[in-house]
Formats: structure tokens, C-alpha cells, sequence
């Protein structure tokens, strides 16, 4: 592990106003997404896409790193260019996704475990080789009335561990998003309070695995009410126990911390994240967006497959993009 090149690529990652595009979708989720806009999921037409959302003008004033799957990483644009050598070219970091997925969890009804540590050092060392600068981890915490579980959390956590350490090796940076989903009629006392279990659980793994904090990004989601709940917090109570959360339960050596949108709506999730710089100038990281949905799914509303809605997307999404990064340094009008 290089610390130096680490820190460099955190540095970097985190630089100000900008954030993070997350498009790396795995082929089921791009599959749903396409599906609700009536396009067909061909790999043809995910290159399309993926080139509209790269190809956005002046996308790397807001956008430090994008996100890939491996499909996209190993893909050649229209004019035969990598996907992963553009976005170097236009100063945009080239990321990966490595786990597989979350699957169903043994004797754990409803719960999920991310998988992927099988044969991941041999990846992460081919996706250095060829210009990745940091990777991505998911893991999956459902809540319910009686979960999520120790045995849920630890694993997710320790797997999540692994992951960074293995990515540190290659001097690739880890990405541990650990999130805690959005979905049910639970209140935020309860969102903030599996949270903190689950960031607590994170930090005490990481340290256990010697995971150097410095080049490591938290991907968390924020303390929200669930999307069921019928009397959800408002936006200034939403920044204000996140922000309480993460000085709580994150050390002050992390290299920074992005968002998941998690289903918030675009308004929602650049509002919250606005509010949350705007009241804590003086926070140890820097605090921004990894967003898919909350960039994303208005351009692919418009775009629908169609060439003719190209441009008018593009203009969409680098709107999307300019509002989460005025919301990253907290001047969003
Ligand atoms: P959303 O912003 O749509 O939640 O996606 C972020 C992400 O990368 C999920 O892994």
C-alpha cells in the first residue's frame, strides 16, 4: 500500500465544489431503469447512455469520478475510445464497482449479504492496471421490526473491511457504502439509531483490518425517515442528525464522505446535502455527493432512447450535476 498515491486519489476525489456521478448500475438494475422509460436493454443501448452521460459538456466542472460497472469499464465509446481512458482524458477519475451483488442472506429472512471477495484481489490488480483509481462496495442494511441483525451487520461490515484492504494493496481507493435503505414507515430515531450500529460496526472492522482511513471514502446514506412513514422529518432536522451522526460515529482521519441518493427525490437529496454545508462550516472531511438517481433519472426520463433527445438530456443532467455541486460547497440558491 502507498498511503501517498492513496491520499492523492482522495484528494483529488474530494476536491471542491465537485463530487461523484455514480452509473454503475449492474445489468438488472440498468435493465428496471431502462424498463420504466420504455427503452430496450441492449448492451448497445446502455453504451449510448453512458456515453450521453459522459459526454455532457463541461460534466467535469462538477464531477470529480464516475462510478463504472465493468461492462462500461471495458466498453469502447462510439469513437472507439475506452469509456475509462475519456473520462482520464477529461480529468473525470475512472472507478469500478467490484462486488457482485447483494444476495439473499442464509437464515436471515430479508436480509441481504454483498458478495465478491472470491478471486477480487486478481481484479482489482487488472482494473489498476488499466487506469482505475478507486473502487466501489455496497452493502445492504434493511430495516424492519426485527431487523436488521447483528449477524447481518458484523458481516456486511467485516466483508465490507476486506474489500477496503484488498483495494488498499493496489493502491486503489475503497468506496464502503454501507446503506441503510430508505424503504419502510420507520421514523428517523430509528433510521439514526441502526446508523449508528452500522457505522460504529464499519469503523471497528476497518480498524480491526488496519484500513488506512486517510485514502478511504464513506458512502453512507443519510438519517432520513422511511419513505412509509407518514409524518417524515423535515430537511433541516434530516441535515442536522446527519451531520450529528457522522461526527459521532466517523473518525476524523477519514479521507471524506459521499452521499447516496437512495431514492430521495433530486430536490430532496440536494437540499438535504445544501443544508448540511451551509450550517457546518467547520466540519474534519469533506462532505459531498456520489449520486446515481438524483443526477440521473430526469436526463433518462427525457432521453428515452431517443438520439433526437440527446442534447436536451445532456442539458438536463448538467443542471442535475451544477446542483449537487453548488450543494457540496453549500451555495445552492
Ligand atoms: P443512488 O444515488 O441512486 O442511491 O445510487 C447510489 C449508488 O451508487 C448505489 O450503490
Amino acid at each position: 500500500m502507498n498511503t501517498k498515491i492513496l491520499e492523492k486519489t482522495v484528494n483529488k476525489m474530494m476536491v471542491e465544489p465537485k463530487g461523484l456521478l455514480a452509473m454503475d448500475e449492474s445489468s438488472p438494475t440498468c435493465a428496471k431503469r431502462f424498463a420504466s422509460v420504455d427503452v430496450e436493454d441492449s448492451e448497445n443501448n446502455r453504451r449510448r447512455y453512458r456515453e450521453l452521460l459522459v459526454t455532457t459538456p463541461e460534466l467535469n466542472r462538477y464531477i470529480s469520478g464516475a462510478i463504472l460497472f465493468d461492462e462500461t469499464f471495458n466498453q469502447k465509446m462510439s469513437n472507439g475510445e475506452y469509456f475509462r481512458d475519456y473520462l482520464t482524458a477529461i480529468d473525470i477519475l475512472p472507478g469500478i464497482k467490484v462486488d457482485t451483488g447483494a444476495k439473499d442472506f442464509s437464515n436471515h429472512k430479508d436480509e441481504k449479504i454483498t458478495e465478491g471477495l472470491d478471486g477480487l484481489r486478481d481484479r482489482l490488480v487488472d482494473y489498476a492496471s488499466k487506469g482505475a483509481k478507486f473502487c466501489k462496495w455496497r452493502a445492504v442494511i434493511t430495516i424492519g421490526s426485527s431487523i436488521p441483525s447483528t449477524a447481518c451487520i458484523v458481516s456486511n461490515s467485516n466483508a465490507l473491511a476486506r474489500y477496503a484492504s484488498l483495494c488498499q494493496e493496489s493502491d486503489l481507493v475503497p468506496i464502503v457504502e454501507p446503506e441503510v435503505l430508505i424503504n419502510g414507515d420507520h421514523d428517523i430515531n430509528k433510521c439514526n439509531d441502526v446508523t449508528k450500529i452500522t457505522l460504529d460496526t464499519l469503523f471497528e472492522q476497518l480498524d480491526i483490518h488496519n484500513v488506512f482511513l486517510g485514502g478511504t471514502v464513506l458512502k453512507p446514506s443519510m438519517v432520513i425517515s422511511g419513505d412509509k412513514n407518514s409524518n417524515r422529518a423535515d430537511a433541516p432536522t434530516v441535515a442536522e442528525m446527519t451531520i450529528k451522526r457522522l461526527l459521532d460515529s466517523c473518525p476524523t482521519n477519514l479521507g471524506g464522505i459521499a452521499f447516496l441518493s437512495g431514492g430521495q427525490s433530486d430536490d430532496e437529496a440536494t437540499s438535504h446535502l445544501n443544508i448540511m454545508n451551509t450550517s457546518n462550516k467547520n466540519l474534519p472531511w469533506r462532505v459531498t455527493f456520489s449520486y446515481a438517481r438524483a443526477i440521473q433519472q430526469s436526463a433518462l426520463n427525457y432521453w428515452r432512447g431517443k438520439d433526437a433527445n440527446m442534447s436536451g438530456a445532456q442539458e438536463i443532467l448538467a443542471s442535475r450535476a451544477k446542483a449537487c455541486s453548488d450543494a457540496s460547497v453549500g451555495s445552492l440558491s
